[in-house]
């Protein structure tokens, strides 16, 4: 948890690190996640798609992942995950100002994933919204509920990360299948004027290489037909080596900028919290950041890729573990589709 009792400001020579701004600081005040309950392993795969329980983990590092009920939807995942951050921040869902959902697998194209939540929690009064960003999603959510916390307009948001991926993996295409699986998180966000929280987030993206991840068909440029479905457009499509390639630079960036904005080193950061989608992207990043492999929070072999979930439910994950302290910096890394990336620098 974000510190409650008074601590002295950091003194930031850089303004666009962002806490303490006008008398307001944006902290973390409650977490949680949700994976579903079926286990779905390597050894399980390895009788369906032409892949061995060796190749995954080497390649990957991951073991197993989790596999939403047909009756479950991403609005119940993120429910879920959403209802725990509350109670542990002790909010009830009258308080909440703000719901944005970050998610590439909606319960409908519309309405929103975030209205269904905003119902399902109980949260009346709050404005939803969806935000599509990927595998980046949630940092992007955390760097939009600061603003609006920042500028006075919201005293309570909750931001989540939730994904039913399973719904549009191509179940016969090993490239990808073995990668991902389902799961959320799910953070409140308030104003905490003694405390220093979330200190700075960066974003970026890259439109150019929109095509290197991407599921084709159910938009506009492709809306479903039988020829749609016969040629399996409506999955989700990646080439593998290219988007390894720039996760690797652009998760480097992202992390050098948000510690830049700081003023801090990477030695200075208690935990790493990178996005969970290959072991060796996590390992690449950490050795070109300099980081000591022990500063980084990895649980990608039990739940691989979960996009906009992972870091969410990684995070979570590693406070639960008594590994993070009050005081402690945190360095969050995201990358996904569109291209987009960002990172995050969190005290504790
Ligand atoms: N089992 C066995 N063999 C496989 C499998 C599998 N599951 N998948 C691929 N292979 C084969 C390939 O067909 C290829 O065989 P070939 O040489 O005969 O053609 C061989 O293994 C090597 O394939 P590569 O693509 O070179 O494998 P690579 O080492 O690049 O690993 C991987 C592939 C795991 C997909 C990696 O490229 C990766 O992690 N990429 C990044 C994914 C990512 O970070 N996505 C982030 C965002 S996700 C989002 O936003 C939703």
């Amino acid at each position: 948890m974000s510190p409650t009792t008074a601590v002295k400001p950091i003194k930031f020579k850089n303004p666009r690190a962002q806490h303490d701004f006008k008398g307001r600081s944006c902290s973390i005040v409650g977490l949680g996640s949700y994976v579903p309950e079926r286990i779905l392993t390597n050894a399980d795969l390895e009788k369906t798609v032409d892949t061995s329980d060796e190749w995954i983990t080497t390649r990957t590092g991951i073991r197993e992942r989790r596999i939403a009920a047909e009756n479950e939807f991403t609005s119940d995942i993120a429910s879920k995950a959403a209802l725990r951050a509350m109670s542990q921040a002790g909010v009830t869902g009258n308080q909440i100002d703000l719901i944005i959902v970050a998610t590439i697998t909606p319960d409908m194209l519309f309405p929103s994933t975030a209205c269904l939540v905003q119902q399902k929690i109980g949260a009346r009064r709050a404005a939803a919204f969806d935000l599509e960003a990927a595998c980046s999603g949630f940092i992007y959510g955390l760097e939009i509920g600061q603003q609006f916390i920042m500028s006075r307009t919201y005293d309570t948001v909750l931001v989540i990360g939730a994904e039913k991926l399973s719904t549009i993996i191509d179940w016969s295409d090993r490239n990808t299948c073995v990668l991902f699986g389902d799961g959320g998180g799910a953070a409140v966000l308030q104003n905490r004027p003694n405390s220093h929280g979330l200190l700075t987030a960066c974003m970026g993206a890259d439109g150019g290489k929109a095509e290197l991840l991407c599921m084709p068909g159910g938009g506009s440029r492709c809306p479903a037909t039988t020829q749609s479905v016969a040629n399996r457009l409506h999955y989700l499509r990646m080439d593998g080596k290219e988007t390894f390639k720039h996760a690797v630079k652009a998760m480097l960036t992202a992390a050098q900028e948000a510690m830049r904005r700081c003023e801090i080193d990477i030695t200075k950061i208690k935990c790493i919290i990178p996005h969970q989608a290959n072991r060796r992207i996590i390992d690449a990043v950490g050795e070109r950041l300099g980081a000591r492999p022990e500063q980084l929070f990895v649980n990608l072999e039990k739940y691989g890729n979960t996009s906009a979930g992972s870091v969410a439910i990684a995070l979570d994950e590693a406070v639960q573990s008594g590994r993070i302290q009050q005081g402690d910096l945190l360095l969050l890394i995201v990358f996904g589709a569109g291209l987009t990336w960002g990172a995050a620098v969190i005290e504790w």
